[in-house]
């Protein structure tokens, strides 16, 4: 049978895809460095408790994390919808192959917020029951994380989606893809990275030498771990996208070195221990990777689907309206992540 037999009929769309393409870029940025920021965080949370080391600093993410979970969560809304809407037919599909496994992801997001706002609002009475439940928590978001690094995966294999008539119509995973593996992998070494940093750029504004220190060096380890991981994942592609990475496509190419170049001044930066510079180059590095990312799943989708060939409407006022409301709402969003951030403000802080 023809793998493109399983592929749904796509629906029009008002305006051209690639459009969407963009925002999905933009807002996925937004939402994996809030992600790397909390899975980061309580990851140096963890090591914190089991050092018994880090324990102020431990105390001081705990108020932060719960509101950057959330953060999140809202950052991830918009690309699931751009998501859906370009990539509806191989994303609801991969969604429903592993139906159970996606539904319980909001039981378990619920689940780990709530732990989190336990490991804040509890610290002090917990006691010695602050390691596991920091442990579970944490187990709860990155088994999340491998949902949807699982998801975004099986949505480009349709030949992979056979599974289904030969597992009895049961949920399935996307586990024996090479790919999946150390893609996780970069998206978690990045969390300890950008933790780290997380960590440091606090410190630096509330003039926390000693935490200043400690969030640098996870910074600058976890990046030099990354490479490595970011090769494996390069390696890993089939052979034919791997290549277009390595001068088989100027634009691919051109991409990735950017973002080569970018991976080693971030080492360049945390080494210089200065927190502000490898945030600003922080988010130019991992815009090359998310657009590398894309690139990615273009070429693996390219024997199914064009973005570009979607069928169009024409109703270029939603984007207009939709353009509007994102040039009122982002300084309102940004106003209130820097009052939350002032010291006074920041939640238990006073
Ligand atoms: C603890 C919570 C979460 C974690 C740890 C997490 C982690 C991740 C990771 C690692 C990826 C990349 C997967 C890959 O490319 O292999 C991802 C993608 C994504 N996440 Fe999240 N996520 C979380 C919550 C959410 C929520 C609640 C939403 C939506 C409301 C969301 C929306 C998305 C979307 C749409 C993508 C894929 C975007 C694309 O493929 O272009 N995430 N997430």
């Amino acid at each position: 049978m023809d793998p493109a037999q399983l592929i749904p009929i796509v629906d029009p769309i008002p305006i051209p895809g690639p459009w969407f393409d963009v925002l999905l870029i933009i807002t996925f940025l937004a939402h994996i460095l809030f992600m790397n920021v909390v899975v980061g965080g309580a990851v140096i949370s963890l090591a914190g408790h089991v050092s018994g080391k880090g324990v102020p600093l431990s105390r001081s993410l705990s108020k932060r994390m719960p509101t950057i979970l959330a953060l999140t969560i809202n950052m991830g809304v918009a690309p699931l919808l751009f998501l859906q809407t370009v990539y509806g037919q191989f994303d609801y599909t991969s969604s429903v192959l592993m139906a159970g496994y996606w539904l319980a992801v909001v039981g378990l997001l619920l689940a780990a917020y709530y732990g989190l706002y336990i490991y804040d609002f509890k610290f002090d009475g917990l006691g010695g029951l602050r390691t596991p439940l920091l442990v579970l928590t944490l187990g709860m978001m990155l088994w999340i994380g491998f949902m949807f690094s699982n998801n975004v995966t099986l949505m480009l294999r349709p030949e992979k989606w056979f599974d289904y008539f030969t597992t009895n119509g049961a949920g399935f995973l996307n586990l024996d893809d090479p790919v999946l593996y150390p893609r996780y992998l970069h998206f978690m070494v990045g969390s300890l990275a950008v933790g780290g940093l997380f960590v440091a750029l606090v410190a630096h504004f509330k003039a926390e030498p000693e935490h200043l220190e400690t969030g640098m060096v996870w910074f600058t380890r976890a990046t030099l771990v990354n490479i490595a991981v970011g090769v494996w994942f390069l390696m890993a592609l089939p052979k034919d996208i791997m290549l277009r990475f390595m001068g088989g496509h100027l634009p691919s190419t051109a991409v990735l070195v950017l973002g080569l170049v970018g991976a080693l001044a971030l080492v360049w930066s945390g080494m210089k221990r200065n927190p502000v510079l490898a945030a600003v180059l922080t988010v130019i590095t991992v815009l090359f990777m998310v657009i590398a990312r894309h690139i990615v799943r273009t070429a693996y989708l390219a024997p199914w689907f064009d973005s570009s060939q979607l069928p169009v409407t024409g109703e270029y006022s939603t984007l207009m309206l939709f353009l509007f409301f994102l040039a009122v709402g982002l300084p309102c969003v940004f106003w209130l992540v820097r009052t939350y951030l002032k010291p006074d403000n920041a939640q238990g802080d006073a």
